[in-house]
Order: C-alpha cells, then sequence, then structure tokens
C-alpha cells in the first residue's frame, strides 16, 4: 500500500510517500521538506498568514518532486475534458486557497492517477491557516484521483518519528523494512514519551500504538518557544533552539555556573511543567548586565538556561518513567536533536535498564514521512468530504 502524506501545520512545507506492507514493513519512497525560517526569522517567531502565502506557493512544486522521486508520475497526453468534469469542485475546494489551486490544475493536466493508495495529512494540531492548506490539497488530491483519507495528529507525527529508519543522504533513504522495532511492541509499552517542540512540550504514556494519554504538559510556553525567545532576548536569530545549543557548546561547567537560572517545577508533584518564569528571570539577568557585558556573556547565558530546561525535562521524564512502570522512554519533537537534551535523556534511561530511543535528527522537526508512516498504522479511514481541522486538538 501507498500513501501519500502533507505537513502544513506549521513553517516546514513537507510531501512524502510512503509504501508499507500488513506486517509492519516499510518503504520510505521520498520525504521533501521545505522550510520557511528565512521568511519568519525577521520576525523571530512564525507568521500564520505568511505561512498560509508560503505553504500555497510551495505545496505543488514539492507534490510533484516527492511524487517524482518516489517514481510514480507518467505525463498524459490529453486531459483536459477530466479536468473540465471536476474543476467546479476543485474550485470550491481550493476557494481559499486560489494561488494553489492556479498550480495544481495544470498539474493534473499534466500527469496520471499516480500509484497510490491513501492520502494522509496533519490535521491538528497546529497554525490553523497553515493547516487549511495541507488540509484542502489532501481534500482535492482525494476528490480528483478518487481515494480515502487519513488524517493525522501532529504530535502523534512526532513520536512515531521515532521507527523512521536512518538516511544515508539526504534524498536517499536507506530501506530498513526489517525494523526490528516495530515487531517487538510489547518490550516498548508503556513507554513514556517526551515531546518538545516549537508549539508543544508534554509527557504522554503511549501504551501501544494510537493509546496514548496525555500525564502532564506545559502550562505556558513550549520548551522550544523557550529557545527561540532567548535567543530573540541576546538578539541571535530564529529559530532559537539551534543557535542556543550551538553557542552553549564550548561553555565550561564553572563559567555557566555563575549564572543561577531557576529550574521552573522541578520538585511539583504532576508532570507538568513551565517555562515563562525561567524566560523572565533570564530577561531580568541580562537586563542586570551593561550592554558591552552582554555579548560576552551570551554563551554561558545560553549554557545555563539550556542546562535549566535539560534538569527539568529529564527530571519530570525521568520520574514518569518510574511511577507509571514504563518499559522504555522516548524522546521526539523538534527540540529532540537537542544533544544535550538526547545524551542526558539516554544517560538517565540507561540508569534505569530502560532502552531509550529518539528520532534521526533529520526527522526530529517538522516532515511529512512521520505522518505517512503515524497514518499507515491508521485503520480508520474517512472521504475528502469528511476531512477538516482541528487547530486545538489533542492527541
Ligand atoms: O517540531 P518543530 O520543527 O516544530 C513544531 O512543531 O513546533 O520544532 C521547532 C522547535 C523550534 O522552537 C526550535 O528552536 C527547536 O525546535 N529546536 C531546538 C533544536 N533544534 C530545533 N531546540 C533546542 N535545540 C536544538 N538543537
Ligand atoms: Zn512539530
Amino acid at each position: 500500500m501507498k500513501i501519500l502524506a502533507i505537513e502544513t501545520s506549521c513553517d516546514e512545507t513537507s510531501v512524502a510517500v510512503l509504501n508499507y506492507g500488513q506486517d509492519g514493513s516499510f518503504d520510505l519512497l521520498s520525504n521533501i521538506v521545505s522550510s520557511q525560517v528565512k521568511i519568519h526569522a525577521p520576525f523571530g517567531g512564525v507568521v500564520p498568514s505568511l505561512a498560509k502565502r508560503e505553504h500555497q506557493k510551495n505545496l505543488a512544486p514539492i507534490l510533484e518532486q516527492s511524487l517524482n522521486e518516489a517514481k510514480l508520475l507518467q505525463k498524459i497526453q490529453n486531459q483536459k475534458s477530466r479536468i473540465q468534469n471536476k474543476s467546479k469542485i476543485l474550485e470550491e475546494i481550493l476557494d481559499r486557497e486560489p494561488e494553489l489551486l492556479k498550480q495544481i490544475v495544470p498539474f493534473f493536466e499534466k500527469y496520471q492517477k499516480p500509484d497510490i493508495d491513501y492520502i494522509a495529512a496533519t490535521n491538528g494540531p497546529g497554525l490553523e491557516p497553515a493547516l487549511w492548506v495541507g488540509v484542502n490539497l489532501a481534500r482535492a488530491l482525494a476528490y480528483f484521483w478518487d481515494l480515502p483519507v487519513i488524517p493525522v495528529n501532529h504530535i502523534e507525527g512526532h513520536i512515531i518519528a521515532n521507527w523512521l529508519p536512518i538516511a544515508n543522504s539526504k534524498s536517499q533513504i536507506a530501506n530498513r523494512s526489517d525494523d526490528a522495532r516495530f515487531t517487538t511492541r510489547n518490550k516498548l509499552f508503556p513507554a513514556v514519551c517526551l515531546v518538545v517542540s516549537g508549539g508543544h512540550t508534554q509527557l504522554v504514556l503511549m501504551k501501544d500504538f494510537g493509546q496514548y494519554e496525555i500525564l502532564g504538559e506545559t502550562r505556558d510556553d513550549a520548551a522550544g518557544e523557550a529557545f527561540d525567545k532567548l535567543a530573540k532576548m541576546l538578539k541571535l536569530g530564529y529559530p532559537g533552539g539551534p543557535i542556543v545549543s550551538e553557542m552553549a557548546k564550548n561553555v565550561s561547567p564553572a563559567e555557566r555556573q555563575k549564572i543561577k537560572l531557576p529550574r521552573p517545577m522541578l520538585n511539583s508533584k504532576d508532570y507538568d511543567f513551565s517555562f515563562s518564569g525561567l524566560k523572565t528571570a533570564a530577561l531580568y539577568y541580562i537586563k542586570t548586565l551593561p550592554e558591552e557585558k552582554i555579548k560576552e556573556t551570551a554563551s554561558a547565558i545560553c549554557a545555563e538556561f539550556q542546562q535549566a530546561v535539560v534538569d527539568v525535562l529529564v527530571s519530570k521524564t525521568i520520574r514518569a518513567a518510574q511511577d507509571f512502570s514504563a518499559q522504555s522512554i522516548l524522546l521526539a519533537g523538534g527540540v529532540a536533536a537537542n544533544d544535550l537534551l538526547r545524551n542526558t535523556l539516554s544517560a538517565a534511561a540507561k540508569e534505569l535498564a530502560l532502552p531509550f530511543s529518539s528520532p534521526p535528527k533529520e526527522f526530529c522537526g517538522d516532515n511529512a514521512a512521520m505522518i505517512a508512516l503515524a497514518a499507515s498504522l491508521k485503520k480508520e479511514k474517512i472521504s475528502w468530504e469528511e476531512l477538516t481541522v482541528n487547530a486545538n486538538s489533542r492527541i
């Protein structure tokens, strides 16, 4: 079976094609990701209206590239009459995405229906205007090619990224269809999964594929958002996470410890997080510094800030793993690319003799491959008319 998946929940436009068997084997045929980081950087965060505009502009070329890489595109001579039959409903589906409609009509005219069985799309949580572009493209494709649709929760996608293969290079994805992790589920579940991204920070108890319980979450900022805000305060650029961790790299423990930032909710009995107090503490500290001192202290501030975030995330994850007798610990989301977090959580899991997994770095951030793989695990399919956006949905 082949799934074509679309991800547009934030500032990444992505289309992937996955081939899978009923036995849990799979083969990622393509995964094209186009980042809008440069567009949003001047604003220090994602601007929803710009994200929508960019998704509209980029989706059709990325769709074509993804299907082409999966070797599923075949040109046809003349399909104009078929388009005419269907153009009215296509116009209705893409009424709010005129730019996408303009590009998708020639695409339909140019290529035969590809050998695809299902269309999957992220339908939430995420930025509503951004989500609608991907969802409406999924509706248009499913309508035009007469295919069933599989809606996918974005957070579940991030978790399932733990089962994606390690790539040889950006465009050549290695076959890991014999991935043993799919067949050893009894040994993995229940798993405690820490999901940390720009929009979310959640501790999830995963009882099986498709069975999740949220144990705790952030009460204010997400972990990635906190990194982004610190980078903005220090005028370091966007997105902040990778920059902050790079700045922190060569700071000695002694240098870092000269700055003392709080570890919010470290000892609270629940599994919730809070990062806004940490952000405010960093802001107050920066304000005490004379302008010329900020630059030379920035690395140490980044190191202490990163350590504070990691201390809280790891401590609560480990406590949840113990309290719920977890059989494994998983890390997921954009912030899972953070080396200090990966290494510290991995070492803490080792101490408990628990298996630990984090996605290959290229699959930590938003991508459609994780959406395709999550879709392949779902039994329920719907029609294009039933697909809608649920921007505040929970896992
Ligand atoms: O999952 P993602 O791509 O998008 C959302 O669903 O939000 O996560 C993006 C977030 C950004 O806040 C970014 O700063 C953060 O992940 N991030 C990192 C690192 N790489 C990306 N945070 C800390 N360390 C990193 N190496
Ligand atoms: Zn995400």
